[in-house]
């Protein structure tokens, strides 16, 4: 029972931007998946979370199938990502950013919810609850619950970013590159916050190029360079990796 991606494939137009990819996150570990900029890596959590359909290729979490799937389809089978940054939820504020994470996940339908029935009210409310509830464990504090999320300081933008994907309480979450433009003080505490949701029991897939954190947090390693799998280990083995040094570890400077 784990997320199983299997010779993983996507084109676009004359470029492999993944090719073949095999890799499994373990059930409630930290997975990283690590390369150079355009690797693939977003590409991939990509196909995870539903944003592309592969080319070719399967991947399976939890035994079931989500090759294809659409977003929707893939949220209820467990699977949350995080994006880059805010910029798709302007105008909306904290608490209404974080509530987006588990719309679509609740029973009433899209017609309940333009009459807005009280069964859509009660699921308000109950969604309401669940936000601040994750807010608060995310450590934003209430009286930035009304604040435009786009607004917030980017340290503060990635943890409501996180709540909203912890909202629709996955068991895998996908994030992508979480900790850039964090300085390192903000950068601890997610690799804090990270270590203790996978106490919890959750899988995680981590993209990041911030080195410390990856070996320090991972369980497991996997490396992405030019689409393809170059290496898959510990940290400690990632880092001995003479392929991988080559390719990006030895490389000073690599970017967010
Ligand atoms: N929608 C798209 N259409 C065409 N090419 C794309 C698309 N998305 C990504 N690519 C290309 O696919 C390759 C892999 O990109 P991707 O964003 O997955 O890399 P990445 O490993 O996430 O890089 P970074 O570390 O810079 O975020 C790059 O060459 C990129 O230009
Ligand atoms: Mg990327």
């Amino acid at each position: 029972m784990s997320l199983r991606v299997e010779k993983l494939t996507k084109r676009f137009a004359g470029l492999t931007a993944v090719d073949e990819l095999s890799f499994v996150a373990q059930t409630g570990k930290v997975t990283a998946l690590i390369g150079p900029n355009g690797a693939g890596k977003t590409t991939a959590l990509s196909m995870a979370s539903g944003v592309f359909a592969p080319t070719s290729g399967s991947i399976t979490f939890e035994g079931k199938e989500l090759t294809g799937l659409p977003g929707h389809r893939i949220a209820r089978h467990g699977v949350a990502r995080t994006y880059q940054n805010l910029q798709m939820f302007e105008d909306m504020s904290v608490l209404e950013v974080v509530m987006t994470g588990a719309h679509g996940l609740g029973r009433s339908g899209p017609i309940a919810a333009m009459l807005r029935l009280p069964s859509v009210r009660r699921e308000e409310k109950v969604l309401e609850t669940a936000a601040r509830a994750m807010l608060d464990r995310v450590n934003v504090s209430e009286h930035l619950f009304w604040r435009d999320a786009v607004s917030l300081p980017y340290g503060l933008q990635r943890r409501v970013e996180i709540a909203r994907a912890l909202v629709a309480q996955p068991r895998l979450l996908l994030l992508d590159e979480p900790a850039a433009g964090l300085n390192p003080t903000e950068t601890e505490e997610l690799a804090q916050l990270i270590s203790d949701l996978r106490a919890t029991g959750l899988t995680v897939l981590l993209v990041e190029h911030d080195m410390e954190m990856v070996m320090s947090l991972s369980d497991a390693v996997v490396v992405m360079n030019f689409g393809k799998l170059i290496a898959a280990g510990t940290p400690a083995e990632i880092q001995a990796n003479q392929q991988v040094i080559e390719a990006y570890l030895g490389v000073e400077d690599v970017g967010a």
